[in-house]
């Protein structure tokens, strides 16, 4: 009775074993679970060549039906992508913006995957040159699927993403470095090879510095153009702040940034941005008043001015610094003259902020703190250094005193004991 229903049991249990196993090993099935585009496509070696089965899509549940439509359930590949059920097939290039968007661009279908997703990448893109030109047939330019490929497609935050600010660069290069693809253009082919050597390039790939700038930080992501030139100073100043707010407090800085003069990329450049230099201020020959301002005027008098302040206070400061190097060689106390030297280093630092004023008054204001601060360490170095020869002539007259007192002591101790012989 017992074999019987463990027999009876048994047999459902076995034939459903084999029919898991049946299904395991045939990829394309008119089972539900099975994706037979998948399935299919991969039985006959034509996936995507780029296609990454960790895509972000795929990670949420999507596949290629939902991006391609036809129907995934089924084995028959005339009825899978049957254009007459929805199969699109494909999209040509001008297609794919609206292709992403029919999701991107739906705020009630996104929302149910992620409350704060933002929904306007595709009207963006139309505001950009890339957009303008796809409008007018110009299939050279960048759709969605260049910047963040079709099948491998992650998070911008992801660094296996296309537009990880690590990878970006490179992808935009993928068009804009390459002369051939180019050629019908008349922009220059350089802006990564610029950017490579910059200042922000060399922060972002050889001291990984995430928040250095990159293409789109300045170009913006979906609404790529070169910046009009007024809105340089704040896409710089969104995070060179105390630069921009000095350049605006200035009595004309907002006479120049309406007409231009002074804006941040003429005298920095943008893409080939170098680190700062004292002698890009001044007269001499690295400066950059110099090509536009003349002997005499006003601009040239101010740079001359404000190079001379900066120059003061770099003597000032190394002189302390060097004060109080002995200081410390001496054994003596140098805390208090480090804090001071902290300060008037960070007065050096802000008086080169300060020249965005290209006022002679403000960037005096500071540098004269800078250099006030240099010459009170100046000045406790020099009383920790007489404190030093105090205590070092004081010591010789105490040794001589001491070395008196032993010899007048050994010299009575003597006498004592000749009288004692005598006696
Ligand atoms: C039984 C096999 C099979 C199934 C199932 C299948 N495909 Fe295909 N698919 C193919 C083959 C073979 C090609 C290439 C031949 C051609 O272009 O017709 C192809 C081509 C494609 C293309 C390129 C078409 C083009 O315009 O260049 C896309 C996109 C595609 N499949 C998506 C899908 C999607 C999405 C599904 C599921 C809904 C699917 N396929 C299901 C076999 C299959
Ligand atoms: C996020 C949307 C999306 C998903 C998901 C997606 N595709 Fe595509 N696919 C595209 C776009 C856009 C293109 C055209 C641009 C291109 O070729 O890079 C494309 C092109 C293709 C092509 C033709 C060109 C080529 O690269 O071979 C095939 C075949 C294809 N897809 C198959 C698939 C299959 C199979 C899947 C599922 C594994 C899939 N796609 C999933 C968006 C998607
Ligand atoms: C010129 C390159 C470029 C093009 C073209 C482009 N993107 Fe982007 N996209 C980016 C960059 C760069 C980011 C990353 C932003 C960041 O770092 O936050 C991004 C971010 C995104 C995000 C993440 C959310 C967000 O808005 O920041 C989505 C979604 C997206 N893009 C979809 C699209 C769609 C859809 C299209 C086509 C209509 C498109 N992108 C076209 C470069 C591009
Ligand atoms: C069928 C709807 C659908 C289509 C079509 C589609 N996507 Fe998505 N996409 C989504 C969903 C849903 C997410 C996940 C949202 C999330 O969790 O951030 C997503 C996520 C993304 C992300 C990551 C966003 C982030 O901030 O993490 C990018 C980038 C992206 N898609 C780009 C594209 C591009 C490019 C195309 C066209 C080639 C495309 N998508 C087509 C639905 C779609
Ligand atoms: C698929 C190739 C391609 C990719 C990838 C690409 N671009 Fe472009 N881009 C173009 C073409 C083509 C133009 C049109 C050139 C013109 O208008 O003179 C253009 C125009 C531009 C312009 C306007 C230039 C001007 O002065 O008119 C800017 C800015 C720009 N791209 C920035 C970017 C950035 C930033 C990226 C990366 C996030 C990028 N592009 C990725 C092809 C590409
Ligand atoms: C620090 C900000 C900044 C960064 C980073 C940056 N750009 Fe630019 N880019 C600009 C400015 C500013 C202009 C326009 C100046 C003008 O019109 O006078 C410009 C102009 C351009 C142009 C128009 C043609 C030209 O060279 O003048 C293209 C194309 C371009 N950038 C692409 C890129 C690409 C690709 C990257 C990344 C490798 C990049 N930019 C990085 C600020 C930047
Ligand atoms: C996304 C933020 C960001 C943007 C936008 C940006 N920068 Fe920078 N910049 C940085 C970072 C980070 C550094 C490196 C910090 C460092 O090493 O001093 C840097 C360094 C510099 C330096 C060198 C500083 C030094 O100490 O020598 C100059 C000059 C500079 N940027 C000018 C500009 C100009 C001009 C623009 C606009 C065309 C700009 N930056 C846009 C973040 C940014
Ligand atoms: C008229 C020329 C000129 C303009 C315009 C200009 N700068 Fe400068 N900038 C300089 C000079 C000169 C230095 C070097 C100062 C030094 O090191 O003594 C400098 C240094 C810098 C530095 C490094 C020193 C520091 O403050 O950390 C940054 C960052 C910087 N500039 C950003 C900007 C930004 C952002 C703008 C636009 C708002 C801008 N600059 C506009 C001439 C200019
Ligand atoms: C690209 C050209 C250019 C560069 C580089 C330049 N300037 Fe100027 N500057 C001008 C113009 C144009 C004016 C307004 C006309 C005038 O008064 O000369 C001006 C005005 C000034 C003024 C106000 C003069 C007045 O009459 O109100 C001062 C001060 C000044 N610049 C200082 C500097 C300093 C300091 C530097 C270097 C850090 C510098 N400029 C670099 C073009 C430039």
């Amino acid at each position: 009775m017992k074999l019987k229903l463990n027999l009876f049991l048994a047999l459902p249990a076995l034939f459903l074993l084999f029919n898991l196993q049946a299904n395991a090993f045939s990829t394309a099935s008119q089972d539900s679970t099975v994706d037979n585009c998948i399935a299919c496509h991969q039985d006959n070696d034509n996936m995507p060549d780029n296609y990454n089965p960790e895509d972000i899509h795929y990670k949420v549940g999507l596949s290629c039906f939902n991006c391609h439509g036809g129907n995934p359930k089924t084995e028959d590949e005339d009825a899978a992508m049957d254009p007459d059920k929805g199969f699109l097939g494909a999209p040509s290039k001008e297609e794919i913006p609206a292709f992403c968007g029919r999701c991107h661009s739906d705020f009630a279908f996104m929302q149910q995957y992620r409350s704060e997703v933002e929904t306007d990448q595709e009207s963006q893109y139309y505001t950009s040159q890339h957009g303008t030109l796809l409008k007018k047939g110009d299939t050279k330019v960048a759709v969605c699927s260049n910047c963040h490929t079709a099948h491998s497609i992650f998070s911008p935050n992801d660094p296996r993403s296309s537009v990880y600010p690590a990878n970006l660069p490179e992808t935009c290069n993928a068009c804009h470095g390459d002369a051939e693809y180019m050629k019908d253009y008349s922009i220059p082919t350089n802006q990564y090879k610029l950017y490579k050597t910059s200042v922000h390039g060399i922060d972002l790939y050889e001291k990984h510095d995430m928040s250095a700038p990159v293409c789109n930080d300045c170009h913006g992501n979906h609404g790529a153009r070169p910046p009009e030139l007024n809105s340089i100073p704040r896409i710089c100043g969104s995070c060179h702040v105390k630069n921009l707010n000095y350049f605006s407090s200035s009595p004309m800085g907002k006479e120049m940034e309406e007409e231009e003069i002074h804006t941040c990329e003429t005298c920095h450049g943008y893409h080939d941005i170098q680190k700062a230099s004292d002698d890009f201020i001044g007269t001499g020959e690295k400066s950059f008043c110099i090509e536009c301002h003349d002997e005499g005027d006003e601009g040239y008098i101010t740079a001359a001015f404000i190079k001379s302040r900066i120059d003061t206070l770099k003597l000032k400061y190394s002189t302390a610094s060097d004060d109080m190097n002995n200081v410390i060689i001496k054994g003596m106390d140098d805390i208090d003259i480090s804090f001071k030297l902290k300060e008037a280093r960070q007065k050096l630092i802000e008086t080169r902020t300060a020249i965005h004023s290209f006022d002679t008054s403000q960037v005096n204001t500071i540098a004269s703190q800078g250099i006030k601060l240099s010459n009170e360490a100046i000045g406790m170095a020099q009383k920790e250094m007489d404190e030093y020869y105090n205590r070092r002539t004081g010591f010789i007259y105490s040794s001589i005193a001491l070395l008196i007192l032993g010899l007048a002591l050994y010299l009575k101790i003597r006498t004592k004991n000749g009288k004692d012989k005598k006696a």
